[in-house]
């Protein structure tokens, strides 16, 4: 059988996709191939977020091609993704030995292109049509017989697209309207991974805090085995609360309404053998108090946040499109301290957003001190095709945006650093997932808060709740020593 060898670019969605289109093409017989050099098919899962992020992959492509043509004739050269959706014929006609290019709705006929091109019975497949119900196709999940080990830790998706058109963002464009899957599925896709030894999952979406809110969900018939995953609108979030009937003696109940996202947090969180729940990413727009309670209240969501704030300037949010404010943003981090003390706080920033002044730059800056970000991921801006950004006047000149994102960087460090030394002699306790990628007689595990502790573990610590002290940190990581690893 043909082997396959996939490289991802970007998000944690993408590397979903990834293990997704994985999963399917093995149950249709396909091996895993350690390298590019190996494989008969290579595929590059892409991100278009930055430029940057699209010339690595292109660049990648050309040699991976190059070397294959001479080493090894009849390989299969595919994108799928971001990149291969945005750019769609345009990445054939540019690189004309590239056999494939599967859009983000797609990723459910991978196996399918493959075979005809594997056969030679298609040259060239460029597919990035819009396909209805797509959004319940990724559910193919490799947990064991890979070479990692039984998995302990799982991505869910729960949603596909947003809504939001952020001026900066070509994910809209890419990922397409906002289509969430029902309760049930999700739920059902959940139970399977726990029954297989998940015991910690996190569930993605571009855009978490909007689950549910759009159209009700489409029916899908699976091609690839005819099942039927839902009926339309059968356990859909809104169908789940019967609506009060009308009394002509009581008044009306007041029923607190919990946004469907929490009901599915809710749905998950009763699921026996779970342990922990993550998500990313909600949006400041749509984070309720709903949601703010429900870290209180379920203790299998884990003490952990990642909120994207993008500046500390109202007038650059304004600029953004992002629907809040400075204040609004500091209120509901505020909030959520004082639901779970000791939550750990990631965000997003992007650098030099057109018309960004240095006076609106300090309020990232000012925002950063104030918030004290565990971390935060900063992103230089990137004009991106036929977003309204790209379009603005006053785009910042590139050596400003990189001085300005190395003093963001070095206070962003300098904050987390503090943060992270401050554990230090405490005892935290962990899932234990497996051996360290970099350094394998190392084991890994993550704190509810979300730090990264390695310690001298072993096979028998996976997918243990461990106790273990803090004795040292590193960049972004905790060390814990393994004479007090507690059992
Ligand atoms: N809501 C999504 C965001 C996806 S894009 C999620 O986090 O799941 C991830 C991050 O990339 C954004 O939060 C933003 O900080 C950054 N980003 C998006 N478009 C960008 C652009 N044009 N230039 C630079 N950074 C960008
Ligand atoms: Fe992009 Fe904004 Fe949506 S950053 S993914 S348009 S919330």
């Amino acid at each position: 059988m043909p082997s396959v060898y996939i490289k991802t670019y970007g998000c944690q969605m993408n590397e979903r996709d990834s293990e997704a289109v994985a999963a399917q093409l093995v149950a249709k017989g396909y091996t895993l191939a350690a390298s590019e050099h190996v494989a008969d098919v290579v595929l590059l899962n892409t991100c278009s977020v930055r430029d940057n992020a699209e010339q690595t992959a292109l660049n990648k492509m050309s040699s991976v091609i190059g070397l294959g043509r001479k080493e090894r004739p009849g390989q299969i050269f595919g994108f799928m993704g971001c990149m291969a959706q945005s750019r769609g014929k345009e990445l054939v006609d540019r690189l004309p030995d590239l056999d494939l290019v599967l859009g983000t709705q797609k990723f459910h006929r991978a196996a399918e292109y493959l075979d005809e091109l594997l056969a030679g019975r298609r040259k060239h497949i460029v597919d990035t049509a819009a396909e209805t119900g797509s959004e319940g196709t990724i559910r193919e999940h490799l947990l064991n017989g890979s070479a990692k080990g039984k998995s302990v830790t799982a991505f869910v998706s729960i949603m596909q697209g947003c809504n939001q058109y952020c001026t900066f963002c070509i994910v809209p464009y890419t990922r397409g309207e906002e289509r969430s899957r029902s309760i049930e599925d999700i739920v059902t896709e959940c139970r399977k991974l726990v029954a297989q030894g998940v015991r910690e999952i996190t569930l993605l979406g571009q855009i978490v805090t909007s689950y549910g809110r759009r159209r009700p969900l489409t029916p899908f018939l699976s091609p690839s085995d005819g099942e039927r995953v839902s009926k339309p609108g059968e356990g859909f979030v809104q169908n789940l609360v019967a609506p009060p009937l009308p009394s002509p003696f009581l008044p009306p109940r007041k029923e607190k309404e919990e946004s469907p996202f929490v009901q599915l947090l809710e749905a998950v969180h009763a699921i026996d053998g779970l342990e922990r729940i993550r998500f990313t990413s909600p949006h400041p727009k749509g984070y309720g108090d709903d949601l703010v309670e429900a870290y209180a209240r379920l203790p299998k969501l884990v003490a952990s946040a990642h909120l994207p704030v993008q500046s500390g300037s109202d007038r650059v949010l304004k600029l953004m499109h992002r629907g809040y404010t400075r204040a609004r943003f500091l209120q509901i981090i505020h909030k959520l301290r004082a639901a779970r003390p000791g939550m750990g706080i990631t965000s997003d920033i992007v650098v030099g957003f057109p018309g960004e002044t240095e006076a609106d730059f300090e309020e990232t800056l000012s925002l950063c001190r104030e918030v004290e970000f565990d971390n935060a991921y900063l992103f230089k801006y990137s004009q991106r095709k036929d977003t309204p950004a790209a379009a603005m006047p006053d785009q910042i000149p590139e050596e400003l945006i990189e001085g300005r994102h190395a003093r963001l960087l070095e206070t962003v460090n300098a904050i987390g650093k503090r943060k992270y030394d401050a554990f230090i002699g405490q005892l935290v306790r962990i899932l234990v997932e497996g051996p360290s990628k970099k350094n394998s007689a190392r084991f890994t595990g993550r704190t509810p808060c979300n730090k990264i502790v390695l310690f001298d573990g072993s096979e028998r610590h996976r997918g243990q709740l461990l106790d273990v002290k803090i004795t040292r940190t590193g960049s972004f990581t905790l060390y814990g020593d393994p004479a007090i690893v507690g059992l």
